[in-house]
């Protein structure tokens, strides 16, 4: 086989390969506000990117150069409310109730019911709950590890409030950001992993 021949045929092989990695990439946002509709509380507009979103759409499968994740972190940071009273830790029971509820926001919910943190779908927090997700870092003993001083407080409420305040393109929702929960209901799930007396701390 002469080499002329050999890179024919290379090019040959590669001919369809070339042809579909040159086809345009459709927009998947279009395409999937053609497959759904609204329905009740869940409509549309939730396929609209902010520019976090965008941004992390963009970075998807690549490390983001420190400056991007800076730009991410402070936009989002820029976002977070503390507790109107100054108080972050409200009632572990009640955060109890938030961390393991999973409704809310989904077409078939009751929008008059209280929307859910769903929290053990991601991590592990009272050692006595068997089911939990690992997508998140554990957080059994939480508050027992850290103690609570005001900077940890503040932090582990911007991370409840708007997770890409400290994590750029974090997966974990920004309950306080989007509206998910409620600041009453944020200040309870606080009290959820700082309080001593809170199946975390166990
Ligand atoms: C969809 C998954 C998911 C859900 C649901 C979720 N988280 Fe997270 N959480 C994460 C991930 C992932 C991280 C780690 C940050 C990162 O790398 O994105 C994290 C980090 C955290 C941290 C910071 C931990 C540290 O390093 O100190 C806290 C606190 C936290 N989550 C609390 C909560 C609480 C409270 C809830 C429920 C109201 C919750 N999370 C729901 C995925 C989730």
């Amino acid at each position: 086989m002469n080499s002329s021949f050999r890179v024919t045929a290379l090019l040959l092989c590669m001919g369809p390969l070339v042809s579909v990695l040159a086809e345009p990439v459709p927009d998947l946002t279009a395409t999937l506000k053609a497959a759904f509709t609204d329905k009740r509380q869940a409509t549309l507009d939730r396929l609209d990117q902010d520019e976090t979103q965008k941004l992390c759409t963009q970075l998807r499968d690549q490390v983001p150069t420190s400056e991007l994740s800076q730009k991410i972190t402070r936009m989002n940071l820029a976002t977070v409310k503390p507790p109107a009273d100054g108080k972050y830790l409200g009632d572990w029971k009640a955060g109890e109730v938030v961390a393991s509820t999973g409704t809310g926001l989904q077409s078939s919910d009751d929008p008059a019911k209280p929307n859910g943190g769903n929290c053990y779908a991601c991590h592990e927090l009272a050692p006595t709950e068997m089911a939990y997700g690992t997508l998140g870092p554990s957080l059994k003993h939480y508050g027992k590890l850290r103690g609570q001083d005001p900077a940890v407080l503040a932090y582990a409420w911007s991370m409840v409030y708007n997770s890409n305040s400290y994590a750029p393109c974090s997966n974990m929702p920004r309950f306080g950001h989007r509206g998910i929960l409620t600041e009453q209901q944020m200040k309870d799930v606080m009290a959820y992993l700082f309080d001593a007396a809170s199946p975390v701390n166990q």
